[in-house]
């Protein structure tokens, strides 16, 4: 019970990675505030993580909102009475197609949740942290450390949030506070879906590790366990791949 006690938040908690990672952070005796933008999604997955709704409650959230973030950390706060470490992990995936053809549209959109989002969320975080403590884990990917061909928003998001890592380990280690980031390689969720319309299947994806497949969801969640909690007291800064090995090539 690695984590027992501890609060933790988990933006994009309804669905994939998110869910995963609450399930895994539940079961190492943490609580949990699941933060999403879908509300039916977060009843569902409230529901099935603890329908009692003592150690894990929903909350509706926009992370490209700065009102909804502050007013969620307050309320997360309310809710728990303390806040010790979050998973900002909400994103959205991008069309796959070469940069000149990419519109504006879909690079702003994809740069306001997976870039913009993850500061937000990162600010509200560490007026808190500073004050009383906490780490940290942000949600890069694999396109954090090396290009995705046809995700040129995406890679430039990821490789920012990576950026946004480095920063805020540098400046809040004095205040004791940890901040890391997790670089997964193709994972299956419904973020895949993109690639999938695109003719970038499950075996091509596989092909891209050099362990020769894509990962599990929880095989992230441990990584994030293991980054939130003391065992990685002198971890911070890190952008950890979790990829079968594609970013090693
Ligand atoms: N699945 C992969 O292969 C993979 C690989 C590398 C990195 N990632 C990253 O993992 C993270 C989670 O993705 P996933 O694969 O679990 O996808 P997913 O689609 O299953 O989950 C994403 C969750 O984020 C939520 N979300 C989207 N926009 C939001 C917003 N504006 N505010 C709050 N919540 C929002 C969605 O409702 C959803 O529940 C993303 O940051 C993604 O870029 C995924």
């Amino acid at each position: 019970m690695r984590l027992s006690n501890q609060v933790i938040l988990v933006t994009g908690g309804a669905s994939g990675i998110g869910f995963a990672t609450c399930e895994h952070l539940l079961q190492c005796g943490a609580s949990i505030a699941l933060w999403d933008v879908n509300p039916t999604a977060i009843e569902k997955a409230v529901q099935t993580l603890d329908p009692t709704g003592e150690r894990c409650r929903g909350f509706v959230v926009d992370v490209t909102r700065a009102e909804q973030v502050e007013t969620a950390l307050a309320q997360t706060l309310a809710a728990f009475g303390a806040l010790h470490g979050a998973f900002n992990n909400a994103g959205i995936g991008s069309a796959t197609l070469p940069l000149a053809d990419l519109s504006e549209n879909d690079f702003d959109k994809v740069v306001a949740v997976d870039l913009k989002g993850v500061w937000l969320c990162m600010k509200h975080e560490l007026l808190h942290f500073r004050e009383h403590g906490g780490s940290i884990v942000n949600n890069a990917s694999v396109a954090g450390l090396v290009a995705l061909a046809g995700q040129s928003a995406y890679t430039a998001a990821k490789h920012g949030v990576i950026g946004l890592t480095k920063a805020a380990a540098v400046e809040y280690a004095p205040a004791g506070v940890r901040v890391n980031a997790v670089c997964p390689g193709a994972v299956r969720t419904p973020i895949l879906g993109h690639l999938e319309e695109a003719g970038i299947d499950e075996a091509a994806l596989s092909g891209m590790a050099p362990l020769g497949r894509i990962g599990h969801p929880h095989e992230i969640a441990k990584a994030v366990e293991w980054l939130l909690s003391k065992d990685a007291s002198f971890a911070t800064g890190a952008a950890m791949p979790v990829d079968g090995g594609w970013s090693a090539q």
